[in-house]
């Protein structure tokens, strides 16, 4: 069979779903869902919108959270889905049906849990949280003059990793039990866990995927 030469306007090939937490300026927590991340030893590297409240505020302080959301957590998910901290909501979001939120852990039904190192508050609920620090980042797409600087890569160092017993491998203080963790995956806008489609409707596929081109092209 012959392949198609196509052009998507977004490459969401399937990541871990990401509930990232950040400091605003007036020291209230920040939560955003994202899926631009990978791993490497005790470090991650993040892809992240310049006009987000997350990045501002990583910008500012250097510190994040990063909490894994599992396969039960679609609805915390969605209900952060078309959420910023931005106030007036930027144009492209506006126009994508995000509204401005304040409390997210609040508008999400989460837990705000201390940090153990005095940064980011952590998500409770996640079974997997890692508190960093940003020891580097990057203006990406620096070779298209006009969009220069629009996203950002960020490479954080991971300081403090908490996960819940219940994952970890029995006999073992330091290693997770795969066949424990269910990871929930963001792949074209739905939700995945295990190969399969999560049961609850994906707010983030009710974006035309048309508008994302904007940003990229
Ligand atoms: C499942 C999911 C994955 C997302 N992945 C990313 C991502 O990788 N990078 C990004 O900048 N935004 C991503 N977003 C969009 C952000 O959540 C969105 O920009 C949000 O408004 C950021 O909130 P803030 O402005 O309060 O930081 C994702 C959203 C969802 C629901």
């Amino acid at each position: 069979m012959p392949h198609t030469t196509i052009s998507p306007s977004q490459l969401f090939w399937g990541n871990m779903v990401v509930l990232m937490t950040t400091e605003n300026p007036d020291g209230s927590p920040n939560i955003s869902p994202m899926s631009s991340a990978w791993w490497f030893a005790h470090r991650s590297v993040l892809g992240v919108l310049a006009m987000s409240q997350t990045a501002q505020n990583m910008l500012r302080n250097k510190k994040c959270v990063l909490n894994l959301a599992s396969q039960d957590m679609t609805s915390s998910v969605n209900l952060l889905a078309r959420t910023t901290g931005v106030s007036p909501v930027p144009d492209f979001k506006a126009a994508m049906g995000y509204v401005c939120v304040k409390d997210k852990f609040e508008h999400a039904k989460l837990t705000l849990q201390e940090s153990a190192i005095g940064g980011p508050p952590r998500v409770k609920e996640c079974k997997v949280q890692m508190e960093c620090e940003v020891v580097a980042w990057t203006e990406m797409m620096a070779d298209l003059p006009d969009k220069k600087g629009v996203m950002l890569s960020f490479e954080v160092k991971i300081l403090k990793t908490h996960v819940l017993d219940e994952i970890r491998l029995e006999g073992y203080e330091n290693r997770i039990d795969a066949d424990k963790w269910h990871p929930m995956y963001h792949v074209f806008s739905q939700y995945y866990g295990g190969g399969e489609k999560l049961t609850e409707t994906s707010e983030l596929a009710k974006i035309d995927p048309e508008m994302y081109r904007a940003v990229v092209e």
